[in-house]
């Protein structure tokens, strides 16, 4: 048989792995940022990128959208494990200049600076297996000129874009406070050049039909993490909101 394709994965997530209980932001607070904290140490994102890799493969699945940390030694330790395994990987350098403790931030321009490297670097790689992905967390945890630069870098080099979008009721309030002026969420990504049919967005559970008819309008697919919404209580993504417009709908599993 193929392999499989994870759509949505976090690799900093693999030590929580079961950890899901919702709702979505206070478990990224009590879980989730703490564990991806210490990826900052460059010892410790190596072993958990073999742990990572490891998993990958003994569940079948030889390819995948992957988010990293927003350490770029992270990203780069994961990129070389990869590769070393002949793995097929999009990963991404996780983009977050607000909304976290201080040691997961990392401001626009040394975070666009690292992004630039790691497209020298990794981009095309191993035959193309593997490339790098414009990969803003979401939008609440980045500032307008992070998200900006990150659409500049995306169209620069014509590079696959992934996000979340429309996971959780109390996260889309938090995006509607955060950018007044828009719409709704996906208005957000629209506005700052992030959606196109190189990007991905995990989740998509409520999003308005209008929306849906842009996500199709722009091109783009959907990471669809059926597991992960149930565990946190996100809600049920209707599938055919997507199927009925043409829209590609990948699975993923989101790990934590
Ligand atoms: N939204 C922003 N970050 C995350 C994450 O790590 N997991 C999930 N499920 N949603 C998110
Ligand atoms: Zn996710």
């Amino acid at each position: 048989v193929p392999g499989f394709v994870d759509a949505h994965v976090h690799f900093p997530q693999t030590r929580i792995l079961g950890s899901a209980s919702g709702p979505l932001l206070p478990w990224l607070e009590r879980s989730v940022f703490p564990e991806e904290a210490r990826f900052a140490e460059a010892r410790y994102a190596a072993a958990v990128a073999w742990e990572f890799c490891e998993q990958l493969v003994r569940h079948g699945t030889t390819c995948a959208a992957i988010y990293s940390s927003s350490h770029p030694i992270a990203a780069e330790l994961l990129f070389a494990e990869l590769e070393r395994r002949g793995l097929r990987g999009t990963v991404g350098l996780t983009l977050m200049d607000r909304g976290a403790p201080p040691g997961l931030l990392l401001a626009a321009e040394p975070a666009l600076a690292a992004c630039e490297a790691l497209v020298e670097r990794w981009h095309g790689r191993d035959d193309g297996r593997l490339r790098f992905c414009v990969t803003p967390r979401f939008a609440l945890s980045c500032t307008p000129a992070l998200l900006r630069g990150a659409g500049a870098l995306a169209e620069r080099h014509a590079l696959p874009v992934q996000t979340h979008l429309a996971e959780n009721h109390d996260e889309i309030s938090a995006t509607a406070r955060a950018f007044p002026g828009t719409a709704d969420y996906l208005e957000v990504y629209e506005a700052h050049g992030l959606c196109g049919p190189r990007s991905l967005f995990a989740h998509c559970i409520h999003l308005s039909e209008g929306a849906w008819d842009r996500v199709a309008g722009h091109g783009a697919a959907v990471a669809h993490c059926p597991d992960s919404n149930f565990f946190l209580g996100s809600g049920c993504m209707p599938l055919c909101a997507p199927t009925s417009r043409g829209v590609r709908v990948g699975l993923g599993t989101d790990v934590g």
